[in-house]
């Protein structure tokens, strides 16, 4: 693939647009298969994967245009029934991706398994115990993981905590066990929970406590990525705002959710309507990301937005963001799910860490379509413009005649099942 730049896509038939992927990602029978919903997700599968399974719940998957980050272009499939967030996405990435793309980063990816230890005699001496035994315990961790450390991963360091150390505090004291692993390109729940559960009893021993809750912990503060963009003014103008309007009005809307969180937490819902559509899309486990940013859009213990807008000195925009995002490209239900593996092929990331800056700057770009039509005309122009296609979707029209039909209900300003009907016997009365 040369470009994720494809104009013109949205105006294609959905047969079309699978062509055109199959064509350029080289996609076998089944995958197309599955993209037309026949063969994905089978009653079989989902048997396997949950108890009383009774059925399949399906969601449109879509694909992200014109990202182009760290001067690398990517499809981006993105999961989610909400109308309007693959199209504005696309087009913030088309703005950014004339100012010279995203840059994006990470950190090491380090996940967290929690050993939580109640009932010692002296917190301190166990604590002490932990830290002397650090090479013993990481070592009986990986022991267990033989292939995650064959595959380079497995735990690096541990440390521990006292909670409650005060004389007044509420709950009674505990002693908590981190121990920091490294799960390659997997997120690694089971790895991770295998490892806390299997050091428990020398914990116990080692401490003279007892050991309760043996469990990763889902706020990965330890595996980080971000994404930024800088836009200039220009590129910024609509429907009669200046570039430099809109950044205003942008920059006042960012004040709103950094000072009152009724706002923030709408803020950042956009925000994860691109995240999580990704996360969705890449098989990922959702909630544990949802979790993750949310704790990290609080960590000063002010709940906030997960981006940061402002201007540099030449008056551009800049936009940044940095989340929690420990997704995998491997394990869990990945490989279970044929649409999952169709997804991560059309973004073609190499790596875990690479999907994580991929879907931060999806994040990012939604965030910036969300504060770019609050601060001008406001949402409604454009999910009314959506939503009159369904409605001619629903009224019956199909190919070129939806568009029509959508447009001429906008015009009208009646988008309403019975004036869909009325245009499509008018524009196609056979
Ligand atoms: C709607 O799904 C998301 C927005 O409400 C986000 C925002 O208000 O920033 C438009």
């Amino acid at each position: 693939m040369k470009s994720s730049r494809i104009p013109g896509f949205y105006k294609l038939a959905i047969e079309e647009r699978i062509d055109k992927l199959a064509e350029t990602f080289d996609l076998g029978r089944e995958e197309i298969d599955a993209l037309r919903g026949l063969g994905s997700l089978g009653l079989e599968q989902a048997d396997k994967m949950i108890e009383n399974a009774v059925g399949i719940y399906s969601l449109p998957i879509g694909v992200g245009l014109n990202f182009l980050i760290n001067g690398k272009d990517y499809l981006v499939p993105m999961a989610i029934e909400e109308p309007s967030v693959v199209a504005s996405c696309s087009f913030m990435a088309k703005l950014v991706r004339g100012a010279g793309g995203f840059t994006a980063g990470s950190t090491k990816r380090v996940m967290i398994g929690q050993v939580q230890v109640v009932g010692c005699e002296d917190f301190r001496a166990a604590k002490n115990a932990l830290y002397s035994h650090r090479d013993e315990l990481i070592e009986l961790a990986n022991v267990l993981v033989p292939n995650m450390v064959k595959r380079g991963g497995g735990a690096l360091d541990l440390d521990v905590r006292v909670l409650n150390d005060n004389p007044g505090a509420k709950y009674s004291r505990m002693l908590v066990l981190h121990l920091y692993i490294d799960t390659q390109d997997a997120m690694g729940a089971n790895t991770i929970n295998t490892m806390v559960e299997g050091i428990a009893p020398r914990v116990e021993a080692l401490t003279g406590g007892k050991v309760y809750l043996r469990i990763l912990s889902n706020y990965t503060d330890t595996c980080l990525a971000w994404a930024k963009c800088v836009v200039p003014p220009h590129v910024l103008t609509t429907d009669g705002w200046t570039g430099e309007q809109v950044i205003e009005g942008m920059l006042h809307a960012h004040a709103f959710a950094a000072s009152d969180t009724y706002r923030a937490v709408t803020h950042n819902k956009g925000v994860m309507n691109g995240v999580d559509a990704v996360v969705i899309a890449t098989g990922n486990d959702w909630r544990a990301i949802e979790a993750g940013a949310h704790a990290y859009a609080a960590r000063d213990g002010h709940y906030g937005p997960m981006t940061d807008w402002s201007k540099d000195e030449n008056g551009n925009l800049v936009g940044f963001i940095e989340l929690p995002m420990p997704v995998g490209i491997v394990g869990g239900s990945i490989g279970m799910h044929p649409m999952a593996q169709i997804a991560l092929k059309f973004v073609r990331a190499k790596s875990a860490r690479e999907l994580a800056e991929v879907i931060l700057a999806v994040g990012l770009a939604q965030n910036m379509a969300a504060l770019r039509a609050l601060a001008t005309t406001g949402i409604q122009k454009g999910h009314m413009a959506l939503h009159a296609r369904t409605v001619a979707v629903t009224a019956g029209a199909r190919g070129e005649l939806v568009e029509r039909i959508a447009q001429a209900m906008v015009e009208a300003q009646e988008i309403k099942i019975e004036k869909a009907r009325e245009l499509l016997a008018t524009l196609d009365p056979a």
